[in-house]
């Protein structure tokens, strides 16, 4: 019996070529079936048409149209964010360049967990996220799986510079940041409330009066359900004047830093002790594209470990970089790689040009909605999330309709509630998308809307 070929080595060009084709074949394929933003008819209708594809998970013998089939059962059955009508969450249609540099990762499967199984990979990690951390206005910043991962680390990291925080955020902040308190067994964190869906200086200044440190103040710079940003550079100053540490996470937000249009709203970015930032967001990344930056790299310390068959000390006396306490993690993806080629390939005005497009394309699709008397518009977007409900509806009726659309394969959109009531929600991440597609987005929310029974 011949052996599978491998991905990398003398035969692995040869051997990947005709997959790569048997893959882009089939995602064509699945594509056309599904023929929209989403599969039609459901988490069942799904789940059977993945059983059908599979038939067995394990068989006893291997089946050699196993890439074709399952490929085009996934593209079939997936919410695609480069359709125009699937615009629900911070999740972006990823970069050609990005995608194909991701497949070189894969195949050369170097792991940044110690220099010789990643000797090229690690040097450009290095290099592209202490330019990244600069950006950003910190000095260095670790690669992580997203904006999870980034705040625990943010929370890690005040611990143990502190020894022990108490998280106090924003009721506006990521549910991973009061996850990772607990996670962390630190204590409840204290929540700041945000009228509007920003945090309140005002009562964030109470808290921190009447609190004991040492405290760690959660920022938000994009946040999930509407795009907005807190009022930075007066959070970082009475985070100053109180003694308590700054995280702002900028998972959403920090992609405005490319935009010489948009990176003013990010004033007070640079203050922070921890930066999140999540390129797999407005940076159009495959999933994982995380980092957070840090301030002072020496708290990095906080992650060092010693695994003698990682790094030993004698090779690291004698020169080998000792990559381990750059993660929690043991073995790590070149995630960098994408991001590297990216900014290289597109330079910080490709990038910024994405994102100025994507924030007018929101501003011209709340236009549309507040022009229109059969919808109201929460407010006008910062970043590029959209907030509209149909005007004579009620929550019951707007959670509907968004059901509908995701279930007839129409539409994705998300939802958020916002002052005591339910919002449909249009995250614009795709530069692609036309006011045309926007309009077009609105009829059928109009329409679904009109459907409803009574
Ligand atoms: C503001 C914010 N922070 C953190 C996260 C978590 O990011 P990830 O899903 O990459 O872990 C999100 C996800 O949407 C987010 O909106």
């Amino acid at each position: 019996m011949s052996l599978p070929p491998l991905a990398s080595g003398p035969a692995g060009p040869d051997a990947l070529r005709p997959l790569l084709d048997t893959v882009l074949d089939a995602l064509a394929a699945g594509r056309d079936e599904r023929g929209g933003p989403l599969p039609a008819g459901g988490p069942d209708a799904v789940a059977a048409r993945v059983a059908d594809a599979l038939e067995d998970v394990l068989p006893d013998t291997g089946d050699p149209d196993a890439l074709r089939t399952l490929v085009h059962a996934l593209a079939a059955g997936s919410a695609d964010p480069a359709d125009p009508l699937c615009a629900a969450h911070l999740h972006c249609p990823p970069l050609a360049v990005a995608t194909a540099a991701d497949l070189a990762a894969s195949a050369l499967n170097p792991s940044l967990d110690s220099w010789d199984q990643a000797p090229a990979a690690s040097a450009l990690e290095a290099a592209v996220t202490r330019t990244l951390a600069r950006t950003t206005g910190l000095a260095d910043a670790l690669v992580t799986t997203g904006g999870t991962e980034s705040n625990q680390l943010a929370l890690l990291l005040a611990r143990e510079a502190h020894g022990g925080v108490r998280l106090v955020c924003g009721a506006n902040a990521h549910h991973s940041l009061p996850r990772a308190a607990w996670l962390l067994g630190l204590p409840d964190p204290v929540v700041i409330p945000a009228p509007g869906g920003t945090l309140d200086p005002a009562a964030l200044h109470e808290a921190l009066t009447a609190l004991p440190g040492p405290l760690l103040v959660t920022a938000t710079a994009g946040t999930t359900d509407a795009g907005l940003i807190d009022p930075l550079p007066e959070i970082a100053g009475l985070c100053t004047a109180h003694g308590a540490r700054l995280h702002i996470d900028a998972a959403y937000g920090g992609g405005l830093l490319f935009s010489d249009r948009h990176r003013d709203k990010l004033a007070g970015l640079e203050t922070a002790h921890t930066v999140t930032l999540d390129l797999h967001k407005l940076g159009w990344q495959p999933v994982a594209a995380g980092l957070l930056a840090v301030a002072r790299p020496h708290e990095l310390t906080a992650l060092h470990q010693r695994a003698d068959y990682l790094n030993a000390d004698d090779d690291t006396d004698a020169g080998l970089p000792d990559l381990l306490g750059r993660s929690p993690r043991t073995s790590r993806r070149p995630d960098i790689l994408k991001i590297a080629v990216t900014l290289k390939a597109l330079g910080r005005s490709g990038l910024g040009t994405l994102v100025d497009q994507v924030c007018a394309r929101a501003r011209e699709f709340a236009a549309q909605i507040r022009e229109h008397p059969g919808f109201e518009l929460y407010d006008r977007p910062v970043i590029s999330t959209v907030l509209f409900r149909p005007a004579e509806a009620d929550d019951d009726a707007v959670a509907t309709v968004r059901r509908r659309l995701l279930h007839e394969g129409r539409a994705v959109l998300g939802r958020a509630r916002l002052d005591g009531r339910l919002w449909l929600k249009a995250t614009v991440l795709n530069p692609h998308t036309r006011p045309d597609d926007l309009t077009h987005l609105l009829k059928l929310v109009e329409l679904a809307e009109r459907s409803l029974p009574g």
